[in-house]
């Protein structure tokens, strides 16, 4: 991997995260401009981004040296270097080690340095670009002028808007192969404007360009004299980053660690989001709502007078408040809002889909708390910007719906504040990120419902039946024995003058859950409703006994959660699939396998088995009986 050295004329950066670091470090003066490059292969994006990194002289010269040759070796017309060469074969270079989707250059000019996302343009690559562009500050939308605007063109500027980008350039490419005519130039430059506007662009810079030639990419070109904007390189060294534009909003810092080195120090660190702060100013922390005033501004290097977003530091403030990572410090008097049910767009990005229902971890900013998203409002067709019905999301499929986070979250609108307003979603199973999304706004209903307190408390029930309030969460194959084994231990514990319930997966799907089928997505919001119900019981007093095939494991991790601490007992009845299709009571395993029942569990549908149940019953060397008395000792010892 290249080091950028001081003072080469030569140098080439093909770099990931912790490189960024460093070689940041050293052009620590000069300003940061993220941008990402959008199309195809075909519109000349590789060429573009190669051109960029040779004229501002990022390349070493054994690099350069090896290009010409390979240009020379493939015949590359006349006398330009094919750029195109050198970003593919850095990405080449690339995939023998790890392969990351999103490959980030950097380059520098005298005035500012810069990193590009180069993010492959194909539709299946929607997840890319959205990783790519999360941070950019602006987008080149390239379109080759021999074809115009093309589905792809719309798709990355839908895309690049949706994700907050605010400055986008129209970059009308291959000039020099339509002979730089400027009315099919205007023509293009119409077409995307009307365009634009019809998904919220209103304004974007467009100019005319060849990356093969050169042509107004760092000097005005004598074939375009019609053309009297400025060159490529002049546009990015002059556009306003949004660190700039954020320093005007009101002052954001999410904390991401509390620092107390000894007992006479307690700072809180961040990186700021938004606005300027200076000692003395009046802050609020999110979301206690308690206020303070800021006493200093501690860096590495010293105290500051004043600190603006995109700055790392740390606060100290006068009074002993609470605080504590995930919290927000903001201007007292205009702090974000706190809520926890929002309306969202949200960019699928793993190949299993959205699951309704089902709890993800969401991270926004430094905070981190479960969340689950309702069947979506509608998708997007990113071809079309068409609205579409939709009941889930799959790969690269973007949508509109709400979600529910488990505890109130500090945020602002995405379009107001991409840090508080952006989040990603985490598989809780397997720690994948499986969506990005944009919070639009708060569903006011999370304000307006409150938590009715009640007089008779769920202790004094429990006081009157004299007992202690579970759940007995039977799981496992159908025909594995769960109805027949819960019902004996109903039986026992009555006898016991114990107070139950039992709650049955047929029973239940003749009403409360009559609507729900054996989709994923349904099995989801069956346990969800059974998982509530039971909950209810156990407010009541009662001690819950459930028979559902709860094949998920996040599910039934969901439902545990729901209880108190020690009132879920998961209990696996253990019949191996072979063993429970043998005995087929109800004739189902027969249709599963003759095709004529699909998501069969076991059959065409997974079961996730518990890892850590607190009671497991193998009913290949238990009778019923015996099962029924082991996990009755069990629940009452
Ligand atoms: S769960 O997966 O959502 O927990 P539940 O326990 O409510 O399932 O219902 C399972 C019962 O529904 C089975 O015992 C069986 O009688 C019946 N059933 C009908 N179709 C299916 C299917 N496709 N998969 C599993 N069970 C089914």
């Amino acid at each position: 991997m290249a080091t950028a050295v001081e003072n080469s004329s030569y140098q080439v950066q093909d770099l990931i995260a912790e490189d960024i670091d460093a070689y940041l470090l050293q052009h620590q003066h000069k300003s940061l401009l993220r941008f990402i490059t959008c199309g195809s292969v075909d519109d000349g994006k590789s060429t573009l981004i190669g051109r960029l990194l040779y004229d501002s002289k990022m390349i070493f010269e054994d690099q350069l040296a090896a290009l010409e040759s390979d240009s020379k070796r493939v015949g590359t017309q006349g006398q330009n270097i094919d750029f195109a060469l050198l970003v593919d074969g850095l990405a080449a270079e690339r995939e023998q080690g790890i392969t990351i989707d999103v490959a980030y250059r950097f380059f520098a000019t005298e005035k500012r340095k810069f990193i590009v996302a180069d993010t492959p343009g194909h539709e299946q690559y929607t997840r890319n670009m959205v990783t790519g562009a999360s941070t950019a500050d602006l987008a080149v939308i390239l379109v080759d002028a021999r074809k115009g605007l093309l589905t792809q063109t719309r798709r990355h500027s839908y895309l690049a808007h949706l994700i907050g980008i605010r400055n986008i350039v129209l970059a009308v490419n291959k000039m020099d192969l339509i002979d730089y005519d400027q009315s099919r130039y205007d023509a293009i430059v119409e077409d995307y404007r009307s365009f634009a506007a019809s998904i919220g662009i209103g304004a974007f810079t467009p100019m005319p360009i060849s990356g093969f030639i050169g042509d107004n990419i760092t000097s005005p070109s004598d074939n375009t004299r019609w053309y009297t904007g400025p060159t490529l390189i002049q546009h990015l060294e002059n556009v306003e980053l949004d660190v700039t534009a954020a320093r005007a909003m009101p002052f954001r810092m999410p904390v991401q660690w509390v620092n107390r080195p000894n007992l006479d120090f307690r700072g809180f660190s961040g990186l700021i989001s938004a606005g300027t702060i200076r000692p003395g100013d009046p802050v609020r922390i999110l979301p206690s709502g308690k206020t303070s005033t800021v006493r200093r501004i501690v860096t590495q290097g010293g105290d500051l007078e004043f600190a603006v977003a995109g700055q790392s530091v740390t606060l100290t403030l006068a009074d002993e408040v609470d605080c504590s990572r995930g919290d927000v410090i903001s201007i007292a008097e205009n702090p974000p809002e706190v809520a926890d049910q929002f309306e969202a767009t949200i960019v699928w990005m793993a190949d299993e889909a959205m699951l309704p229902g089902r709890p993800y971890w969401l991270k926004l900013a430094t905070q981190t708390v479960t969340a689950t998203i309702q069947a979506p409002k509608y998708q997007v067709n990113v071809n079309t910007m068409e609205h579409l019905a939709a009941k889930t999301l799959d790969l690269n499929a973007i949508g509109v719906a709400n979600l529910q986070t488990e505890r109130p979250v500090i945020f602002e609108a995405y379009g107001d504040n991409r840090t508080l307003g952006g989040f990603i979603l985490i598989d809780k199973i397997t720690n994948a990120t499986v969506a990005a999304g944009m919070l639009h706004f708060s569903l006011r209903r999370a304000q307006n419902v409150h938590w009715q307190a009640l007089d008779v408390t769920r202790d004094k029930h429990a006081e009157l039946k004299n007992q202690k309030p579970a759940v007995l969460w039977f799981t496992g194959l159908s025909g594995a024995g769960k109805s027949t084994i819960a019902n004996l231990v109903e039986k026992k514990l009555v006898r016991m003058n114990r107070h139950t319930f039992l709650l049955d997966g047929d029973n239940v799907r003749h009403g409360l859950n009559r609507d729900l089928g054996f989709t994923d997505a349904d099995r989801i919001e069956n346990i969800r409703r059974v998982g509530e119900v039971a909950k209810l019981m156990t407010d009541a007093g009662l001690i819950v006994i459930t028979a559902f095939i709860s094949p998920f494991r996040a599910e039934r991790q969901m439902v545990r959660e729901m209880m108190k601490s020690g009132e879920f007992i998961e209990v696996h009845i253990d019949t191996p699939l072979a063993e429970a299709e043998a005995r087929d009571v109800k004739g189902l395993y027969k249709k599963a396998r003759a095709g004529a029942l699909a998501n069969f569990t076991g059959i065409d549908s997974p079961y996730e088995a518990p890892e850590a149940p607190e009671i497991r019953i193998d009913t290949t060397s238990l009778t019923p009986e015996q099962a029924a008395d082991l996990i009755v000792e069990e629940l009452l010892k």
